[in-house]
């Protein structure tokens, strides 16, 4: 008979495994949520008070180059954390070992998360809405919230509602800010929120939310 650890670990296993294949058979810059520009993000870090040496986390990283985005502008204590250790390893290969922490972990089932220090800012692009089960949802939100400082801020980026249903061949879940402020609770408040599309190396086009939280 399985044990809630066995499922546990083999749900991780399985989303892994799909995940790392999608990394290994792909260049990155023709993954379908690659992106080389920045300024949505960095629109939302331009309202924050983060500085160099603010502790930044980013959730589902894979081998985006945002990470590359902020070392450049000096910002030097990045955690990148992902589920894919083959998209962790490609981005470790591209900007140099050592530069960043990088923590392979699940977060719907975190392991390693849990133990971190706590950060000034959580940063998500197009993860959270991959968690379609409201127990995984809560796992994540719980964890940010024992990660996050007083005064630390949650930035998220993801399908915005009316958009696409699906992305790497998963179930998505649309966002809008009651969802994530419901999930946040009373101690965020919204900073600042707009509309994105985004144009993947196919040409086709997704809705995006970009939401920015302040832990009060
Ligand atoms: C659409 S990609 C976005 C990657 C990156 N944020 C970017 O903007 O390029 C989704 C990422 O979430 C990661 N991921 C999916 N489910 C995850 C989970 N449960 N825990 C941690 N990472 C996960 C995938 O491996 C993948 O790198």
């Amino acid at each position: 008979m399985k044990n809630e650890d066995s499922e546990n670990s083999s749900s991780t296993n399985n989303y892994q495994k799909h995940w790392d294949t999608a990394y290994s058979q792909t260049p990155n810059e023709k993954l379908g949520w690659y992106e080389d520009d920045h300024s949505p993000t960095f629109q939302l870090l331009d309202e924050t008070t983060i500085t160099s040496h603010s502790n930044i986390l980013i959730a589902g990283a894979g081998s985006t180059t945002l990470v590359d985005a902020l070392l450049a502008k000096g910002f030097s204590q990045l955690i990148a954390t992902d589920i894919s250790e083959v998209s962790l390893q490609k981005l470790e290969d591209r900007v140099g070992i050592g530069k960043i922490e990088i923590i392979v972990d699940d977060l719907s089932h975190p392991n390693k998360l849990s133990q971190i220090a706590s950060v000034d800012i959580w940063v998500d692009r197009a993860v959270l809405h991959f968690l379609t089960e409201s127990t995984d949802q809560t796992t994540y939100f719980d964890l940010l919230k024992s990660k996050l400082k007083k005064g630390g801020y949650a930035l998220f980026a993801e399908f915005g509602l009316g958009g696409a249903t699906k992305c790497c061949g998963l179930p998505i879940q649309q966002y809008e800010n009651d969802q994530f402020q419901s999930q946040l609770g009373n101690e965020f408040e919204l900073v600042s929120s707009f509309n994105h599309t985004y144009h993947n190396p196919n040409g086709d086009s997704r809705k995006y939310i970009y939401s920015l939280f302040k832990r009060i």
